[in-house]
């Protein structure tokens, strides 16, 4: 035993041991072994796995390898359970919430212990943030439980939720992904990581106490196989996953053409940027809590160290001493800062990519102290004289390691920063809010920290861009991925339709332009298509004839290809960045203007709709008068779409925006030629998108007549490609072009099918959809809807003060 000198001589840490005697009581009422939680009790035991103690290396349980079979059992439970879950009165549901909140902080302990010797992490962080965090997303959820009738009003439960999550936040990747889901009124099938399966059981045991009906959270363990038998559930509505890119691409392949709505919460490279103007000592522990907060196994984690070049040196100083510093150790240490790596395959993964790194050439530097050997433990370690273009710098590592690089001017920073094909989070360091506020919007993440990073809450979403997945979790944001609109009665829609526009004259006699003859020339203009401003000759000549329904020749409307596909993507990313830029105030007056401009030739566009289409004039003047109003309303939503100040429980803001996506692809539907265009291109282009749109392939002239009219409304050159021609080709083409960041498609089952799967390449985000739309319906064919699906959510928080 030391004495007291001694201890003040070496300032040594005594051990403080959390005590693990509930958990092991809890492990040995139930035998150390578990079935699945189906239906409100448990199952048999089946073929079991072991549940491994990754500090100490020790079976601590045994859990039930889920067969198909056994989801199947689930998700039946699930289906049973719902209608009474989803016709509980929202108080109800709320109740039922704040008792989850409730029992897990009356478990508070057990659970952080638990999920200490499951996973590895330490207990200080187990204890203080990931429990706390699970209370508060409960009780946060309860609240949108009470209000869902006022708030989402005409949205209702998806149904059925399939639920897979991942080891490194087990209970907290838990509650991101109940809590909202039975908020909505959905009920769900999980299953955790197989790495990590024990506190999704104790809260199982803990959701059974609170009186949650039978059937409404059901919990599957297994491995891959067990998650795929849930995502490809035909009586599974929705499936959320958080989990690794190649996992996800899997996912968003396997549910192509299913129907099923897809959340997916993926990878991340995120940068963690210093300004010369930083104060480097809150940068030091920013750092700590970057990369080596759960050994930097977190998804947002600040993995990329960008320093402005002046301050590199003296920061990386800083660093080794403070890296000297961390202790690793036990995670049931309470003085402890790292834990151990959840399991030797991701410990040899580390291992492989820090070698890897070191042979590519960069400089690796560990601390003087030795690491535990006989668990799956790994030091902080930090790499300069990186290559942005090197494998540590493009690859998540996905454990304690941070790559440092450096640049002169914050041009070069965001290019840097966004040299990747993830978008998850980013962290700006800089003692300018001018400098910090500018920087934020140009980052392509979902989240941006100002000073600070690795901030979460449930009143704030959370999600990423591009390869980071799509879909948010947590706040308003994160509730959309959990209800769906309640689809308009359609007697209701024709109805509501018939009130749009009560001035139109009203004559019943429907008259198909087949009994009439045309009034327009055959052949009368050359067929072109519209990139980048002008009407640009098709890459190959070809054209299609545009018949009337009595075989009468309308006109010509080229076939576009893949070339022209690609340019008119080239004009849409030329045209971006100012687009976004513009104020919204701006878009709305351009938009006015095509209004203005389709009103003038609203006759020529009736006639032209009629004769390719049959539908009588009144009905196509209906489609031209619905038109101008559409683009009326997105004039008024272009400085309308606000975001919001979520109340997060820090000194400071999140500041939810409402971002463009960037470049989108539109496939319109063949029907309502100009009407579905504009009621897709408007939205896109009122929120800051730039648009490459295959307007109806049977009725493309109301498109091609179209261009005239962008050409003389001062939409800037870019912002609207229209690219004629057969649609699910060039949709094929669309869904599979790397530099397009969206796709809507309105169509056909298998063109569906096909835009989901090829979509895969790049992970772009798709709104696709075979289900028929009242286009003339307010309710139907407009409003958040589209303009939900044309933006992101960008949640920058800013703390207040020094
Ligand atoms: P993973 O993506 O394989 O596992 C996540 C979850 O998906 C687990 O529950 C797993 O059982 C399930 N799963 C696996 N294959 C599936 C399939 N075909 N269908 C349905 N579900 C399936 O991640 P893993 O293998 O544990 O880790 C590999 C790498 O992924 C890590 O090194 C890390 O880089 C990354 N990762 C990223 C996470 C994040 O939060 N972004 C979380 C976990 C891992
Ligand atoms: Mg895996």
């Amino acid at each position: 035993m030391s004495t007291v000198a001694e201890i003040f001589e070496t300032m040594e840490y005594g051990p403080a041991p959390e005590s693990d005697k509930e958990a092991l009581s809890w492990l040995a009422k139930h035998e150390r072994v578990f079935g699945h939680y189906i239906n409100g009790a448990w199952t048999e035991p089946g073929k079991l796995f072991d549940v491994v103690n990754p500090a100490t290396n020790k079976t601590i349980a045994r859990v039930t390898d889920g067969t198909a079979d056994d989801v199947d059992a689930a998700v039946k439970a699930a289906r049973a359970a719902l209608p009474a879950w989803k016709a509980l009165a929202p108080h109800a549901r709320a109740r039922h919430l704040y008792a989850l909140a409730r029992g897990v902080q009356k478990h508070a302990r057990l659970l952080a212990v638990l999920e200490s010797m499951d996973n590895g992490k330490s207990i200080r962080e187990t204890r203080d943030i990931d429990v706390p965090l699970v209370a508060r997303h409960f009780y946060h959820h309860a609240g949108w439980a009470q209000l869902l009738d006022t708030e989402f009003e005409g949205y209702e439960a998806i149904g059925v939720v399939g639920q897979i999550i991942p080891w490194n936040f087990p209970l907290l990747m838990l509650a991101w992904k109940i809590a909202p889901a039975l908020a909505g009124g959905n009920t769900l099938v999980l299953k955790p990581a197989e790495f990590t399966p024990l506190t999704a059981l104790c809260f199982a045991e803990i959701a059974h106490e609170a009186g949650i009906p039978p059937g409404v959270i059901n919990i599957v363990n297994g491995h891959g196989e067990t998650g795929a038998a849930i995502v490809n559930h035909p009586e599974v509505d929705k499936i959320a996953f958080t989990g690794s890119t190649e996992v996800g691409r899997i996912i968003r392949k396997a549910t192509a053409g299913s129907g099923k709505k897809l959340s997916l919460e993926l990878g991340g490279k995120s940068p963690f940027i210093v300004y010369d103007d930083a104060d480097l000592d809150s940068v030091v522990e920013g750092v700590v809590d970057a990369i080596w907060f759960n050994q930097g196994q977190v998804c947002c984690a600040g993995s990329r160290l960008l320093v402005q070049e002046g301050v590199a040196d003296k920061l990386v100083a800083k660093l080794r001493s403070r890296m000297e510093k961390l202790r690793l150790g036990s995670p049931l240490d309470k003085a402890v800062d790292m834990g151990a790596i959840v399991a030797p395959v991701q410990l040899d993964r580390i291992r492989g990519l820090v070698q890897q790194g070191v042979n590519e050439g960069a400089t690796m530097w560990q601390p003087s102290w030795a690491c535990p050997t006989d668990g799956c433990f790994y030091p902080p370690t930090l790499f300069t004289d990186v290559q942005p273009s090197s494998t540590i710098a493009q690859v998540e590592i996905f454990g304690p390691v941070l790559v440092t690089m450096t640049f002169r001017t914050p041009e070069e920073s965001v290019a840097l920063a966004n040299n990747t094909p993830y978008g998850l989070a980013a962290s700006v360091w800089t003692e300018s809010i001018n400098l910090a506020l500018d920087i934020a919007p140009k980052l392509k993440a979902g989240v941006v920290w100002v000073n600070s990073t690795n901030l979460f809450d449930a009143a704030a979403g959370f999600g990423g861009y591009r390869e980071s997945g799509f879909g948010r979790e947590g706040g308003r944001e994160g509730m959309w991925e959990y209800v769906k609109r309640i689809p308009p009665n359609t007697s209701r829609a024709a109805a509501k339709a018939s009130d749009v526009h009560r001035s139109s004259p009203i004559a019943d006699r429907q008259s198909p332009a087949a009994t009439r003859p045309s009034p327009l020339p055959a052949i009368d203009r050359t067929p072109k298509l519209f990139i980048g401003g002008k009407q640009a000759r098709p890459d190959q000549g070809y054209t299609r004839r545009i018949l009337s329904p009595s075989g009468a020749v309308v006109g010509e409307a080229p076939e576009g290809n893949r070339k022209d596909i690609r340019n008119a993507v080239e004009a849409a990313h030329a045209a971006a960045g100012k687009w976004a830029r513009a104020t919204g105030h701006n878009r709305g007056q351009i938009l006015y203007y095509v209004a203005e401009n389709l009103a003038v030739r609203e006759q020529e566009f009736a006639k032209r709709i009629d004769a390719m289409t049959g539908c009588g004039p009144r009905r196509a003047k209906q489609e031209v008068d619905a038109s101008i109003s559409r683009l009326f309303t997105y004039a008024a939503w272009a400085d309308k779409y606000d975001g919001a100040v979520h109340s997060v429980p820090i000194r400071g803001v999140a500041i939810a925006m409402n971002e463009p996506i960037g470049v989108m692809g539109i496939v319109c539907p063949d029907e309502f030629p100009l009407l579905g265009m504009i009621s897709l291109v408007a939205p896109a282009i009122a929120t800051g998108n730039t648009t490459v749109v295959v307007p109806s392939s049977p009725y493309p002239l109301a498109a091609t007549d179209f261009y005239s009219i962008l050409e003389t409304s001062d939409v800037p050159a870019g912002v609207v490609n229209i690219v004629t021609g057969d649609k699910d080709p060039l949709a094929k083409v669309l869904a599979e072009h790397d530099d397009l960041e969206a796709i809507w498609y309105f169509g056909a089952r298998d063109g569906v099918k096909a835009v989901e799967l090829a979509s895969a390449s790049n992970m772009k985000r798709t709104w696709a959809t075979w289900h028929d739309r009242s286009w003339l319906d307010l309710g139907d064919g407009e409003g958040r809807e589209f303009l939900r699906a044309a933006t992101h959510v960008k949640n920058v928080w800013v703390p207040y003060g020094e």
